[in-house]
């Protein structure tokens, strides 16, 4: 977009972005789920040349307070988009997605700080389309599924296309049965998503590839009307045994699930596991029973919206 004058809002922007989910087993890099889990983040422009970043809750030791802080270099690449970009901004961020988990903090960072600088343009969303918003999301992430899932809420399936030779995220939503929900394993340990996709090959067999291409497509319809199929759906072949040395007590607790009929997978990157389901309270109470040490277990309701 052609540099433009942009009519900054005084006042402060607020949005929310659920944690999400990646890859849904045999989804790699494609399907993704947000969870009503939301991380809240404040903002407004500042006529100072200053980066005023407070973090508070999950990840806020980690996370850097300058102009480097993923939300405020999101923001810089939405206003840059826009046309221009302001002289300082002020960040105050309430986390509540784990860090390093394979749920999507990285992803909810990028798509709230994108929201926030359309929210803080006159007529912002004239200037940042939502699938502009999915174009700037995917390249800072390197990855559609997860902003997918943070910017449309819900089930979403994302894919890259090449649109006038520039590499561009994509995605549709689709409508998740009422029925499930989701169970979250998370481990104490951290797994970085760029040392989890140097763990996967170049190739893969041909009897690999058309075994995950059933179970993706199967995916859908185990999503929006047949929850019965999840376990045989979310089987992957494609990332999960490759990452097993990266993550084997979440891969041991996967297989265990599995193995009694619940529909486990790999969350993202991992180390967190994520089971989808439509068991009773009772269930849930018998399934959580599987976590191990070192693991805290949640329940939670898809989220049907976005960022908001
Ligand atoms: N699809 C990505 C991966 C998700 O598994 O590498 C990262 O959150």
């Amino acid at each position: 977009m052609a540099a433009q004058r942009l009519t900054f809002k005084a006042q402060l922007a607020q949005v929310s972005v659920p944690a999400t989910s990646a890859n849904l087993g045999a989804g790699f890099d494609c399907f993704a789920l947000a969870f009503e889990l939301r991380d809240r983040y404040a903002a407004q422009v500042l006529d100072e040349a200053i980066f005023d970043v407070d973090v508070s809750g999950e990840g806020a030791d980690e996370v850097k307070r300058d102009k480097n802080n993923l939300v405020i270099k999101s923001m810089l690449r939405g206003f840059e988009f826009m046309g221009q970009k302001p002289r300082g901004l002020a960040l105050r961020a309430l986390n509540v997605t784990p860090h390093g988990r394979g749920l999507g903090s990285s992803a909810s960072a990028i798509v709230g700080g994108l929201a926030l600088a359309r929210e803080l343009v006159l007529g912002g969303d004239q200037y940042m389309s939502l699938e502009e918003m999915m174009l700037l999301a995917t390249e800072l992430e390197g990855h559609p599924d997860n902003v997918a899932a943070a910017i449309y809420g819900g089930a979403t399936i994302a894919w890259m296309e090449d649109i006038y030779g520039v590499k561009t995220g994509r995605a549709v939503t689709i409508p998740v049965h009422h029925d499930i929900k989701a169970i979250l394993f998370i481990p104490e340990n951290h797994l970085s998503t760029t040392k989890a996709r140097k763990l996967l090959p170049e190739t893969v067999p041909h009897h690999d590839a058309v075994l995950n291409s059933s179970h993706a497509a199967l995916l859908s319809i185990a999503l929006t009307s047949r929850p019965d199929l999840l376990l045989t759906a979310t089987e992957d072949f494609l990332h999960q045994r490759y990452r097993v040395d990266a993550y084997p007590k979440s891969m041991l607790l996967v297989d265990k699930l599995r193995a009694a009929g619940v529909a486990a997978t790999i969350s993202g990157a991992g180390p967190s596991v994520m089971v989808l389901h439509t068991a009773s309270a009772g269930e849930v109470l018998e399934i959580q029973k599987a976590a191990p040490a070192g693991f805290i277990s949640k329940d939670l309701a898809i989220s049907r919206s976005g960022v908001e």
